[in-house]
């Protein structure tokens, strides 16, 4: 039978890959982002997930119409980079909006319409399993969303509601490039934020994988009796949380540091 899955930031990147796939598959999909999706526009819901009235709005019209929600992916999220004491507090203050408050307002809205047997899929990072510099607010902000779906899959374990995050490490969208960039320094970074944004920069142009892998592991969570608590998309990435997992965290954050933290201040 066809599933209602509703998927916030489906109108790009990971979200739209996995709206592509589970239509492939046969489900109804309704995707929430702030533009309508051109190609779908009966399935895209306009809405700012940051906004509580918008997303209370757009939710109860597809409950109205759908009556139930089989599977939500909270999926829409924005990068930042720079360093923490540098970045505006309207940039802080957005930042966890979009990423911490819209993956709960959403949740919280689509619960009501969501039965036994239900899945809710968040899309967290491989930065919310690992510290790194001048990225710590996009770190922290994804590590909330690991604790909201541990949390929320013991919450949720008695009514039959299935919680899971998905955990992608690097992929090929346009993320990277809309990411807000933070590149003022001071005497104590020096040109340590210039090298670290280098790094990223430089690492940008590398192999990504493309979204569609993501789309996979998200769909193959959605069709699991029991989803796991997180899943990591990225073979090296895999490996690198092995390493996180065995090594001391003094260790890990020292090696992770001179690899990404741009180095000495000068
Ligand atoms: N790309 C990566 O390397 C990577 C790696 C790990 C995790 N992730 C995570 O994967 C998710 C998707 O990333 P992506 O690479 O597909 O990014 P993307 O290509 O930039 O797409 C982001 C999506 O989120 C929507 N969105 C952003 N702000 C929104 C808001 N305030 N309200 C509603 N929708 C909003 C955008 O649509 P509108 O602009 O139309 O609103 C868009 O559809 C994010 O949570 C990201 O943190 C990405």
């Amino acid at each position: 039978m066809n599933k209602i899955v509703v998927i916030t930031g489906g109108s790009m990147g990971i979200g739209k890959a996995t709206a592509t796939l589970f239509r492939q598959k046969g489900d109804i999909v309704l995707s929430v982002a702030r533009q309508i999706d051109e190609e779908f526009p009966d399935f895209s819901y306009v809405a700012d997930i940051s906004n509580e009235e918008q997303v209370k709005n757009i939710i109860t019209q597809i409950g109205e119409k759908y009556h139930k929600i089989d599977v939500l992916v909270n999926n829409a999220g924005i990068g930042v980079n720079g360093a923490l004491e540098l970045v505006p507090s309207n940039v802080f203050e957005n930042t966890m909006h979009v990423n911490i408050e819209g993956a709960y307002l959403v949740t919280k809205f689509a619960l009501p319409y969501m039965q036994k047997g239900a899945k809710i899929i968040n899309i967290s990072s491989v930065s919310g399993l690992f510290a790194s510099p001048f990225r710590s607010l996009y770190c922290f902000s994804k590590s909330a969303i690991q604790m909201m779906t541990m949390c929320q899959r013991m919450e949720l374990s008695k009514a039959k509601i299935d919680v899971c995050a998905v955990c992608p490490g690097e992929v090929k969208t346009g993320f990277m490039k809309r990411r807000v960039r933070i590149e003022d320094t001071n005497e104590r970074y020096g040109k340590q934020v210039e090298r670290a944004f280098a790094f990223l920069d430089k690492h940008d142009e590398g192999k990504r994988m493309p979204p569609e892998k993501v789309a996979k592991a998200i769909y193959k969570q959605a069709k699991r009796k029991k989803s796991k608590p997180f899943v990591i998309v990225g073979g090296s990435f895999k490996l690198i949380y092995l390493g996180v997992k065995l090594l001391p965290t003094s260790w890990v954050l020292a090696l992770t540091n001179k690899f990404m933290g741009g180095g000495n201040i000068d």
